[in-house]
């Protein structure tokens, strides 16, 4: 592995700019982005009535706390498209995320949007080490969920050649990487240790391959697993993080030189770290949930959106702009399975469907090898179902769970009775057993 540096004339002049000139940047565009969601969404004009609170008593970037949050709950009030801040001849593209029940949460883009996010993916891949020609094979999953197309439209717009493998097929994988050679791999951490995996059980070495940089995100990894990584297929493996609701990957990208948390591109995204429960803004440094505002989008302007990712903010080092520490947890009870953004609530809500069932569930998730695998055990409420019916029920439920949350799970019915009931009245619905580096 080599020690890369970013030479600074490939640097944008932003990526290098004082502190006085990145604060006045965000809080010229934070001032008119608070103007533009007032005028333009009316969930935003009545929260900040009801808050008191008019954009013009914004004249520093201290006096965002002032705004009120925005949460899943208001994305999902609006659904599918009343947070849009543009007529919806004017968005080009529409992408989607996990709600915490069935609607999922809906985001969308101008195109100046996704000319701004391509912008910033292509920014993430250099930092990553990525230069103009660079092959790259994207594994994100194209469609709906904003990685595979958002790597797509950044490595583009870098100047590499794309190659658009999208998720799964992972003898395929490796086979298009041995034949391709492609020099990025951009793919979640958990799906690269199952192509090393595939690579020793096709008898091939991983090292070998033309694989140098690997750009990992879109869920949680320890610095223990990018070791892992780097040992493994002696490679460079840089974090890459973002968000459906403030864009998709590429909010905030490590630098290779000096992998030390993803830096945010505080000029098109303004963070905050508060207290998860009482909402009060943290210093840098200080452990709590990471609270983003858009700065420039047009289609989907986005205030004080809490992210309930739980990190801190880092002072800057390889670029002027500020860092994120990795992401040690969640402030709600979103889990990522294979890459897929899980609410048990949607779970239950299927498992409710069903009168047959007890509203007792549990999901029970495992790593087999580097795969995550999860078992829903529900429970009959009455014995009187035969064992057909049994078996006919857990299919289905099986088929939903796949069809409209999008995970392969096992189910369970058990015998009524069976799932353990608290002590405390407080069921524990989610039973993780995957381990925690
Ligand atoms: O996962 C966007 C993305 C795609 C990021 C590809 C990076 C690479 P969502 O599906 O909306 O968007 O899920 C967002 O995933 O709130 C975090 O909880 C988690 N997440 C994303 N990147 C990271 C990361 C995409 N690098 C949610 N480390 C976020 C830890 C991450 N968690």
């Amino acid at each position: 592995m080599a020690i890369h540096t970013t030479p600074t004339q490939l640097l944008e002049p932003i990526e290098t700019a004082s502190r006085d000139e990145i604060t006045a940047l965000q809080t010229r565009r934070l001032k008119a982005t608070l103007a533009n969601v007032y005028q333009n969404v009316p969930h935003y004009r009545r929260a900040f009535d009801a808050a008191g609170v008019h954009p013009d008593d914004f004249t520093a970037l201290a006096d965002l706390t002032k705004f009120p949050f925005t949460t899943k709950k208001d994305l999902r009030a609006n659904y599918p498209f009343g947070m849009f801040a543009v007529p919806q001849s004017r968005i080009m593209r529409i992408h989607a995320s996990s709600g915490t029940t069935g609607k999922p949460t809906v985001v969308g883009y101008t195109a100046n949007d996704i000319d701004n996010w391509a912008d910033l993916v292509a920014r993430s891949i250099r930092a990553a080490g990525g230069r103009a020609g660079d092959m790259v094979h994207i594994s994100y999953g194209y469609g709906l969920f904003t990685g595979g197309l958002g790597a797509h439209y950044g490595a583009e717009r870098l100047g590499c050649t794309v190659i658009p493998m999208s998720g799964g097929q992972t003898e395929k994988q490796v086979q298009l990487i041995e034949d391709f050679k492609p020099r990025i791999i951009m793919v979640t951490p958990s799906y690269m240790q199952v192509i090393i995996e595939e690579y020793a059980r096709l008898g091939l070495d991983v090292k070998k391959s033309s694989l140098e940089i690997g750009i990992f995100g879109a869920e949680p990894w320890t610095n223990a697993m990018r070791r892992d990584i780097e040992a493994a297929a002696d490679m460079d493996a840089v974090d890459i993080y973002g968000l459906s609701e403030v864009m998709g990957p590429g909010v905030a990208s490590e630098c290779v030189e000096s992998k030390d948390g993803p830096v945010i591109w505080e000029d098109h995204f303004y963070p905050e770290i508060i207290n998860p429960d009482t909402g009060e803004l943290l210093a840098d440094g200080e452990e709590g949930e990471l609270v983003f505002t858009s700065l420039t989008k047009e289609a989907f302007p986005i205030i004080r959106y809490r992210t309930r990712d739980l990190t801190r903010l880092l002072p800057p080092t390889s670029r002027a702009f500020r860092r994120m520490g990795k992401i040690v947890g969640r402030s709600d009870d979103m889990l990522i399975i294979r890459g897929v953004n899980v609410f048990p609530t949607q779970i239950e809500e299927l498992v409710l469907a069903h009168p047959e069932l007890t509203a007792l569930y549990q999901l029970v998730i495992t790593r087999e090898g580097h795969l995550d695998e999860v078992e829903v055990l529900t429970e009959l409420l009455s014995a009187a179902v035969s064992s057909e019916q049994t078996a006919t029920l857990g299919n289905t439920l099986q088929v939903r769970i796949k069809n409209l949350v999008g995970i392969s799970a096992k189910v369970s019915v058990l015998a009524p009775g069976a799932i353990e009931r608290t002590q405390t009245g407080k069921s524990r619905r989610v039973i993780d057993k995957r381990a925690k580096a």
